[in-house]
């Protein structure tokens, strides 16, 4: 692979070829900016896997990919981690719940409403796990779902509450087949980050998408 790298480089950017990772919610932002980058390298060859955070982990630790975009990096490995963008998590209802409209809502207000929650190791239900336990808020689970398009049809068949990223909601909301509620502390400000072991040597074709990332993000 790294002989293959050298060759690339010889040849330029042009040529390259890279593997990426990105985590199941960014799959609604990063794919575009794929396309705008590999029609402006019409030769640059891209494999691209999508998993949720544990998936992610896992391929990193055995050195699968070139390129991460995840949200909390672990400390456990030592990485490059490059803060990308901001990624808010919203609390999300069906238009008819009876809470949808209300304004600074106590996040006690959600003691003991029905939560439909993303599958263990995904790092939005991790992130929202840790805000109600920290307010001391017991929340009922009503359902485990591992994705999100399957939570915000969940959500809108009015079986309960769900905490997502606002990145994946954007057309529901605007549909209004789903509202945002109003609670205090919400949204929940995660980070997306680019990640890659350290050590790793990044070939032309990997740093020229790293750019063009941070370019139009
Ligand atoms: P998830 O990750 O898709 O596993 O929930 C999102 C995040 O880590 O912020």
């Amino acid at each position: 692979e790294r002989l293959s790298q050298d060759l690339a480089a010889l040849q330029g950017v042009e040529r390259g070829s890279f593997k990426l990772a990105i985590l199941t919610t960014v799959k609604y932002t990063v794919p575009k900016l794929l396309g705008g980058f590999c029609a402006a390298h019409p030769g640059i060859e891209v494999a691209m896997v999508v998993g949720n955070r544990e998936n992610l982990l896992q391929r990193l630790a055995n050195n699968q990919d070139d390129l991460y975009i995840m949200g909390q990096p672990p400390d456990n490995l030592d990485l490059v981690c490059e803060d990308f963008a901001d990624n808010p998590l919203v609390l999300v209802a069906p238009p008819s719940h009876p809470l949808a409209g209300q304004k600074r809502l106590s996040p006690q207000r959600l003691t003991n409403e029905p939560f439909i929650w993303r599958e263990p190791g995904s790092g939005t239900r991790l992130t929202a796990e840790r805000f109600f336990a920290e307010k001391g808020i017991a929340v009922k689970t009503r359902l485990e779902v591992g994705s999100n398009e399957a939570i915000k049809q969940t959500v809108a068949g009015g079986l309960g509450l769900a905490v997502l990223s606002a990145t994946t909601v954007v057309s529901e909301l605007a549909l209004g087949e789903l509202v945002q509620l109003d609670v205090q502390g919400f949204p929940l400000i995660r980070r997306w980050h680019v990640v890659y072991a350290r050590g790793k040597r990044l070939s032309a074709a990997t740093l020229a998408f790293k750019q063009w990332l941070f370019d139009h993000r």
